[in-house]
């Protein structure tokens, strides 16, 4: 059936400059929120957290709270650590922990870091004589870098950072002109650094332009920073031959396939995400940068790989986890603060390689389970509450059905909302039975 409700445009003129209750009053007007909800949102938020809300966001009608957890047994480069994960899927944070014992009992996580810039793009659409405007941009290398670190970025300089790099890519297009970009490398320090390089890009829109007579027609970072690659090897010494052997069919099966690469990648970013909505990092640009550098080659793969080297099963992560511990949201949250507190790092580097440990240790968990009993099992044990607490159970029903379903599910190693649905009216059956 096709929609065709029509919003009288007249509810939300002025939206953004309303107060909240104001925009309450609008959306039940439309029919949007109840006074139930209402009452939700204002239960899941405090007058400090929508002040907080509103200088991030526009629009604000609440916030969105996630289950904040710690994992454990994470011991990094000889260092420990307590991982603070912000993320709702059941059994992430468990496992995570669980897997990061077993390493620990087993063997040692090591990381580094490859490079330390990240990129800012400058596209020059149509660009009319390329080997010109190329050999123009590197004649003025150094001064162009040297004006973008003096004028835009002084203070990120002298803490060390800056400008470091310019080179020039051409693109052929499909109309038969050529494309030019800038790529302008910069080392943000301990920002993520996407709004000062735009800036600096944006700066030298100028310089470019009257340096080559062209046209800059846009100015943005990358986030396929391939410039700064982070790195996680995770070893287990003397491991059983057959768990070892499975698990690296199991990595060739992702690095082979592009359907199992995506899912594959999927459980390394479910210890990757949480770690970043935690300290208030730009979650969606790790991921867009890691998705990209998994297709670098052209075709997606996986980014971690794992093979057995004698007894030892040695695992390897690799790709670009632009996070920063100052600027942003890592510093106005009062969350990602107190997480950065937690996990105690002290440079943003620090934070991208134990993000990136986080992630190998969740995979290495997901494939020992995909490759032993399966994750069904364990999942949904723990996914028995979230089932039990989306039917209309009582206090004391719950408890029931909550038994009730274990059993059922080491009966038939498999349980949906439809047999929580059931067992309950068979109790309520039973009681009014007896
Ligand atoms: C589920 O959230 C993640 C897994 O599918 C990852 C994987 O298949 O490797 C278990």
């Amino acid at each position: 059936m096709v929609k065709t409700r029509k919003i009288d445009k007249a509810l939300f003129k002025g939206f953004s400059k309303l107060t909240r209750e104001e925009r309450f009053e609008r959306l039940v007007a439309l029919g949007a929120l109840t006074p139930a909800d209402i009452h939700h949102l204002q239960q899941t938020t405090n007058p400090e957290l929508t002040a907080l809300a509103e200088n991030f966001v526009e629009n604000v009608i609440g916030c969105f709270p996630l289950p904040l957890g710690v994992a454990t047994n994470f011991c990094i480069d000889n260092h420990d650590y307590v991982i603070p994960m912000a993320v709702e899927e059941t059994s992430i944070i468990a496992a995570a922990s669980r897997t990061a014992r077993w390493v620990h009992e087993k063997g040692y996580i090591s990381t580094e870091i490859a490079g330390d810039t990240i990129i800012g793009q400058i596209q020059i659409a149509k660009v009319k004589n390329f080997s010109a405007f190329k050999a123009i941009i590197e004649v003025h290398q150094q001064a162009l870098i040297q004006a973008a670190n003096k004028e835009v970025i002084p203070n990120l300089v002298a803490r060390g950072g800056g400008v470091e790099r310019i080179s020039v890519r051409n693109l052929l297009r499909n109309d038969g002109a050529v494309m030019a970009v800038v790529h302008v490398m910069l080392n943000p320090c301990d920002a993520m650094g996407a709004n000062v390089i735009t800036q600096v890009c944006e700066f030298l829109r100028g310089p470019i332009q009257a340096l080559t007579g062209e046209t800059v027609t846009m100015c943005i970072l990358s986030n396929l920073t391939d410039t700064k690659i982070t790195r996680a090897k995770v070893v287990l010494h003397n491991i059983d031959p057959a768990q070892g052997e499975a698990i690296m069919e199991a990595s060739l099966f992702a690095e082979m396939d592009p359907y199992r690469a995506a899912t594959h990648n999927k459980g390394i970013l479910n210890g990757i995400d949480p770690v970043l909505i935690a300290t208030g990092n730009d979650w969606r640009a790790v991921e867009a940068g890691i998705h990209a550098y998994a297709a670098r080659s052209g075709q997606y793969k996986a980014v971690s790989s794992w093979r057995m080297q004698g007894s030892d099963l040695i695992g390897h992560f690799a790709a670009p986890v632009s996070v920063g511990t100052v600027g942003g949201v890592t510093c106005l949250h009062p969350t990602a603060q107190l997480s950065l507190r937690i996990l105690n790092v002290s440079s943003a580097n620090e934070l991208s390689r134990v993000i990136a440990a986080v992630g190998l240790v969740q995979n290495l968990g997901a494939l020992r389970a995909l490759t032993s009993e399966g994750i069904v099992k364990g999942h949904m044990k723990l996914h028995i509450n979230n089932l039990v607490l989306a039917t209309d159970a009582t206090q004391e029903e719950k408890i029931i059905i909550k038994k009730q379903l274990e059993d059922y599910l080491s009966l038939n190693a498999k349980i949906t909302l439809s047999d929580a649905t059931t067992l309950l009216a068979k109790l309520r059956a039973e009681q009014v039975a007896s």
